[in-house]
C-alpha cells in the first residue's frame, strides 16, 4: 500500500479513494483553535511511547526516534516555526503526520491509542494547569481586596439592602464578603482539579484495546495521581472518551465566579459614580470619553460585567451541546474547545484587571462617612435598645417605626431629638435611648463573629492577611 498522498489525510488513509472536499475541511478542521494543546499533545505522546517500549511495541531506538523526532516539532512549534495544515484538521494529526514524516517510527506511536482518547487527555493536562492558574488569580484579587480593605480601615459606608441605605458597616467589611464568594470560587475549582485529574489513555476509540498496555505507568508519568500518588486512571472506556463534566465543571465554577466578579464591578461602577462618590479609580484604569471632555468612565468594571455574559453562555453552550448525545464520543464534542478556552482566557483576563484596578482605587472617606452617619441607619440599634430594657422586638419595632416619623414630620434628624418628643411617643423612651446614635459606640457594639464591628472586622482582615500569605 502506498503511503498517503497529501490530499488524503492521515485518518482517511485507505479506506478513501478521495480527498475531503475543500468546503469541508474547512468546515470540519479544529487545528485553527485546538493548536493551543501542542505541548500536553506531546508529552501525553511521549508518556504513551515509553509506555510502548515497555511493553515491546517499540525498539529502544524506535522510541529513541520518536522523542527526539516529538522534542523537536515542540521546539519548533515553541518557535513559531511549524506550519499548521488545515488539511490535517487537528493538533493530534499534525503532529503525528509530522512525526511519520521525519521518523518512520512515528507510524507506530498511534498503537492501541484514538484521537478520542487522546483529546480526553489533552484538554485534562491543558485544564490541570489553567485551574492552577486561575486559582491563583483568584488569590491574588482576593489579596488586593483585603489590602484595600487594610488601608482603610476606618472608613464607614452604608450597607444598603433594595439598594436603599440600611445600616453602616466598615468598607472593609464590604470587601471582605467578596473576598469570601472568591473563596468559595477556589474551592470550587479545587474540587474539579480532583475530578480532572483522571487519565483516560487506553480508552481507545471507546472500547480499549486489545494490546496489554500499561495504563498506569502512562498516567504516574503524566502526574495523573491522587494525593497518596497512586495513580489515577479512568475505569470505564466509554465513559472516558465521552465525559466533558470535567469541563463542564470548570466552566460552571468559571461562570459563578464571573457572576460574582459581575456584581463587584457593579458596586465600584455605583461608588465611583458622582452620586454615590465612595472612590475614585486612578487614570490607568479609566477611559474618557470621545465627546464629553470631563469624563472619566470605569469601562474596566463595565466590561467585567459585560463579559460574565460570555461566560454564562459558554456553561449554557456546553451543557446544550451534551444533553442529547448518544454514547460515545460524537464530532459535535469538538465544540467544546472553544467554548473551554474562551472560558479560561476571559475568566482569567478579567480577574487580572480586576485586582490591577483593586489597587488603584482611592477611598473618598469623608463622602462614605458622610453617607454613613445618617443616624436613620442606627434606627435597628434604638429598637435593640428598647429590647434590652425588656421591650418585646414586635413592639420595639413599632416604637421606633414612631420616632421615625416623628422626626421626619419636626424635620429633626434622630439623634437630634428631644427627651420630651421621644417620651410622647413611649415614657421607656428615655434620654440615654439617644446615644444609641454615637456610630463609633454602635460599631463597637457589633461584636459577634461575622458582624462588621471594629473589632471584629479588624480581626478578619487579620484572618485574610495570614490565609493568603504566600
Ligand atoms: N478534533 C477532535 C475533537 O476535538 C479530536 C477527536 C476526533 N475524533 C474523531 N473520531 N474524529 O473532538
Amino acid at each position: 500500500m502506498s503511503a498517503p498522498k497529501p490530499s488524503q489525510t492521515v485518518s482517511r488513509s485507505g479506506r478513501f479513494s478521495k480527498g475531503p472536499a475543500e468546503e469541508v475541511l474547512k468546515f470540519s478542521e479544529s487545528v485553527s483553535f485546538d493548536w493551543r494543546l501542542w505541548r500536553h499533545d506531546i508529552i501525553g505522546s511521549m508518556a504513551h511511547a515509553r509506555m510502548l517500549k515497555s511493553i515491546g511495541v517499540l525498539t529502544a531506538a524506535e522510541l529513541q526516534e520518536i522523542l527526539e523526532g516529538l522534542g523537536k516539532i515542540g521546539e519548533e512549534i515553541e518557535d513559531g516555526n511549524f506550519e499548521w495544515k488545515t488539511e490535517l484538521e487537528d493538533v493530534h494529526m499534525n503532529i503525528e503526520a509530522e512525526l511519520t514524516k521525519r521518523v518512520p517510527a512515528g507510524a507506530k506511536l498511534h498503537t492501541a491509542r484514538s484521537r478520542n482518547d487522546q483529546v480526553a487527555l489533552d484538554m485534562r493536562m491543558w485544564m490541570r494547569e489553567e485551574i492552577v492558574d486561575v486559582m491563583a488569580e483568584l488569590h491574588t484579587l482576593q489579596l488586593a481586596m483585603v489590602q484595600l480593605g487594610d488601608r482603610n480601615k476606618e472608613t464607614l459606608i452604608p450597607g444598603y439592602t433594595h439598594l436603599q441605605r440600611a445600616q453602616p458597616v466598615y468598607f472593609a467589611h464590604h470587601l471582605l464578603a467578596y473576598v469570601e464568594m472568591l473563596d468559595r470560587d477556589k474551592g470550587r475549582f479545587r474540587d474539579t482539579f480532583e475530578r480532572v485529574n483522571v487519565c483516560p489513555l487506553g480508552s481507545g476509540a471507546l472500547a480499549g484495546s486489545t494490546l496489554k498496555l500499561n495504563r498506569k505507568m502512562v498516567a504516574e508519568e503524566l502526574g495523573f495521581v491522587n494525593l497518596e500518588d497512586e495513580p489515577v486512571i479512568s475505569r470505564n472506556s466509554m465513559d472516558a472518551v465521552s465525559d466533558r463534566d470535567y469541563i463542564v465543571e470548570f466552566c460552571s465554577a468559571a461562570a459563578l465566579t464571573a457572576v460574582h466578579l459581575s456584581r463587584l464591578s457593579e458596586d465600584l461602577i455605583l461608588w465611583s459614580s458622582s452620586e454615590f462618590d465612595f472612590i475614585r479609580i486612578s487614570d490607568e484604569y479609566t477611559t474618557g470619553s470621545s465627546l464629553m471632555p470631563q469624563k472619566k468612565n470605569p469601562d474596566m468594571a463595565e466590561l467585567t460585567r459585560g463579559k460574565s455574559g460570555r461566560v454564562i453562555g459558554n456553561l449554557m453552550s456546553l451543557l446544550t451541546l451534551i444533553k442529547g448525545l448518544p454514547m460515545t464520543y460524537n464530532r459535535d464534542l469538538q465544540e467544546d474547545k472553544e467554548r473551554l478556552f474562551d472560558t479560561a482566557d476571559t475568566l482569567r483576563a478579567c480577574l487580572r484587571i480586576m485586582a490591577g484596578m483593586i489597587g488603584h482605587i482611592t477611598v473618598r472617606h469623608e463622602n462614605c462617612l458622610d453617607a454613613a452617619s445618617d443616624p436613620v441607619l442606627l434606627a435597628t440599634d434604638l429598637a435593640d435598645w428598647l429590647v434590652e430594657q425588656g421591650v418585646a422586638f414586635r413592639e420595639a419595632h413599632h416604637l421606633v417605626g414612631a420616632v421615625v416619623g416623628v422626626s421626619e414630620s419636626l424635620n429633626r434628624p434622630l439623634d437630634k431629638l428631644r427627651a420630651s418628643d421621644l417620651k410622647k411617643i413611649d415614657k421607656r423612651l428615655t434620654k440615654q435611648a439617644l446615644e444609641v446614635f454615637n456610630i463609633k459606640r454602635a460599631m463597637e457594639r457589633r461584636q459577634m463573629t461575622g458582624s462588621p464591628g471594629v473589632k471584629e472586622v479588624r480581626k478578619q482582615i487579620k484572618f485574610w492577611k495570614n490565609e493568603l500569605k504566600d
